[in-house]
């Protein structure tokens, strides 16, 4: 029997607790049985060695916003037995927390992590990388990049003899939204991005995804976890889209190119940024709405190119659900 336990029940962890119900049997057919023990939000949670109701845990969370008091994080990780910890806690790039303590502790025991919280990666991917190994745990984080997009399981496996000389993506979805809208329609950026924060997807401050720093946070993330580098946020050379114009589409696209806010990482070139570009309409980087795209640049395998849903509960579920059956697969 496998024992979950979720730290963070925001709005991934709810979607998680919702993929685990409607697709246990799909899941427990790959994986074999398992059950979550606990589950906590920043106030409270519920825990039982025997299996929470998820159903109830929903049901209480939707209902009073928080969990029952008396049970914490911190408890549950130093107290109760499990064998995978899903941490998707609210993001901090600056500090990692409380992600990044849960993370280490959850380690330091020995047990497995998946996590979609981008803080404690960017704060200290190899500090955590070095604590699994030396432990016997792994450390998964397909939902930090990307969402639903596959990126990192398919650096990691199905590219996995590659050299990975460079990827340059669209790592944000809400920019991505925003300047496809400015293209179609010539709208100014400040109209979208009242109607790209009802979406949903947007940071709960959105300054983090116009500024590029969601972008860059993911980047630091695929430069030192996919190509083996070992570079911090400040290092990224980082401009928004804060001043780009609908007419800066009319004489880009008059030439036959889009603008879209790239994120690129280039071992060969040394480039490291998340800047504004030029892209052929045709390019397959130029896609439309909030999606999410990558183009990983390899010696043997060429390009590869991904495109997917970078954002949202269930999408984040998807990637979250993805790393707990690569670490517990039994069957096909
Ligand atoms: N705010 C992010 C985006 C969410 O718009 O892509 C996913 O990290």
């Amino acid at each position: 029997m496998i024992k979950i336990a979720i730290f963070g029940f925001g709005s991934v962890g709810q979607g998680v607790a919702e993929v685990l119900l409607s697709k246990g049997d799909v899941i427990r057919r790959l994986i074999g049985d398992f059950e979550v023990v606990a589950v906590t939000d920043s106030k409270g949670g519920l825990a039982d060695e025997n299996g929470v109701d998820l159903a109830e845990a929903l049901e209480i969370k939707r209902k009073r916003k928080r969990l029952p008091e008396g049970v914490t994080t911190m408890y549950i990780i130093e107290n109760m037995d499990f064998d995978v910890g899903i941490e998707v806690t609210v993001t901090n790039i600056e500090h990692g927390e409380p992600g990044l303590t849960h993370i280490k502790e959850c380690l330091k025991r020995g047990a497995n992590v998946i996590t979609s919280n981008k803080g404690p990666l960017v704060v200290a991917y190899k500090e955590l990388a070095r604590l699994a190994e030396k432990n016997g745990a792994r450390l998964m984080f397909e939902a930090t990049v990307g969402g639903a997009m596959p990126i990192v399981k398919l650096v990691k496996n199905d590219l996995a003899v590659n050299e990975i000389y460079a990827i340059k993506g669209i790592l944000n979805g809400t920019c991505n939204y925003i300047l496809s809208r400015m293209e179609r329609e010539r709208l100014a950026y400040d109209q979208i991005l009242a109607e790209a924060k009802e979406l949903g997807i947007a940071e709960a401050d959105p300054t983090y995804d116009v500024e590029g720093i969601d972008a860059a946070a993911k980047l630091v993330i695929i430069a030192n976890a996919l190509m083996d580098m070992d570079v911090k946020f400040e290092d990224v050379e980082r401009v928004g889209i804060t001043k780009i114009t609908p007419e800066a589409f009319e004489v880009a696209m008059e030439k036959g190119y889009t603008i879209r806010l790239i994120a690129e990482v280039d071992k060969i070139e040394g480039i490291l940024r998340v800047s504004p570009r030029l892209i052929p309409i045709q390019h397959p980087l130029a896609i439309s709405g909030t999606l999410n795209a990558a183009l990983i640049r390899t010696d043997l395998a060429g390009d590869v190119v991904v495109v997917g849903k970078g954002a949202g509960s269930k999408e984040t579920a998807s990637a979250i659900v993805s790393d707990l059956i690569e670490l517990y697969r039994c069957r096909d």
